[in-house]
């Protein structure tokens, strides 16, 4: 039998599912486990299962020790890994690729819809007690329809999400380190250009890549610059990819015209600056937050843990 530590609450099924083999030590505080009390307790451990909000690096390894053979990640992005200093110490490292996609998608298509229609903005104005009337020229949007999606970043949710907007009658072009599945392409119609062009041409920029040094302010003040001023920028991958002050002078200047974000720089912090502006939605890093879903990714994370435990391929390794 060996010792799993899980590093925040996650779904019962997975729970038990690892308790039906091992020893299971988790973490069921309602705040996020302090990083002394996470090294404390990773002592050990022979598999760690860590929800994103965790650090797991270096000296987190080194305090777990020598039995540690998994790091389950219950998140498909897995930028809180350093994942070399895993590799290194021959440690698997695991991710929930697939089941939060179509979730995570509809959340980027929400933000495309409350930002471009204004919905945050009404929603607000009615909570304020302020007084409205239907009229002709009262907070209107802008149609998606005959209109451009760039998608940066074609992998499963920017796909998704690109499904969502053909559906929405949107023309797609995307950037993406590597061609997609010409069926796919030919499908939605979808054409790969490099990020000047598709800051250029879209009328919506939905960010999909993940976050890394080559993705780190990706999209700064040259390239909201180079959107057009009547764009939106949606970002449901991680926030750093932004350049949150810079995008907060762009919302305010109208050098774009509203963005909608699921992620920050400094999660939880927001930039105090977009707390202020009319044009951007805010919203507190859902993609994956359904109750199907993060039962999925507890799941997926168990069985990752669950097959190196005993010596097997894990259905979603990173490294
Ligand atoms: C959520 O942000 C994830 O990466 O799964």
């Amino acid at each position: 039998m060996s010792r799993v530590v899980v590093t925040g609450r996650v779904p019962d099924a997975a729970i038990e599912k690892l308790r039906a083999e091992h020893e299971v030590d988790a973490w069921t505080g309602s705040e996020s486990i302090g990083r002394e009390e996470l090294l404390r307790r990773v002592a050990g451990a022979d598999a760690v299962v860590s929800l994103l909000t965790e650090r797991i690096d270096a000296e987190l390894l080194d305090a777990a020790g020598p039995r540690l053979k998994v790091v389950a990640n219950v998140a498909v992005g897995y930028d809180n890994i350093d994942v070399p200093a895993c590799t290194e110490r021959r440690i698997v490292a695991t991710n929930t690729p697939g089941v939060l996609t179509e979730a995570t998608a509809d959340i980027a298509f929400g933000l495309i819809l409350m930002a471009t229609r204004r919905l945050g903005e009404g929603e607000r104005l009615i909570r304020a007690g302020q007084p409205w009337k239907w009229g002709m020229f009262f907070l209107l949007g802008s149609s998606l329809q005959s209109k451009t999606l760039g998608v940066v970043g074609m992998g499963g949710i920017g796909q998704a999400t690109a499904r969502r907007a053909k559906a929405f009658g949107m023309e797609i072009v995307y950037q993406s380190r590597s061609e997609i599945d010409p069926a796919i392409a030919a499908e939605l119609g979808a054409r790969r250009v490099d990020l000047d062009e598709l800051l250029a041409v879209s009328d919506v920029v939905s960010l999909h890549c993940p976050y890394g040094p080559a993705t780190h302010h990706l999209i700064g003040a040259e390239q909201l610059a180079a959107m057009k001023s009547s764009a939106y920028l949606v970002n449901t991958a991680r926030g750093p990819i932004i350049d949150e002050a810079a995008l907060a002078a762009a919302l305010s200047d109208g050098v774009i015209a509203g963005a909608g974000l699921d992620v920050f720089e400094r999660e939880p912090q927001v930039h105090p600056a977009l707390l202020d502006l009319e044009n951007v939605v805010l919203v507190p890093h859902l993609g994956s937050a359904t109750v199907e879903t993060r039962t999925a990714m507890a799941m997926l994370a168990a069985d990752n843990a669950l097959a190196v435990l005993s010596g097997e391929q894990p259905p979603a390794p990173i490294n």
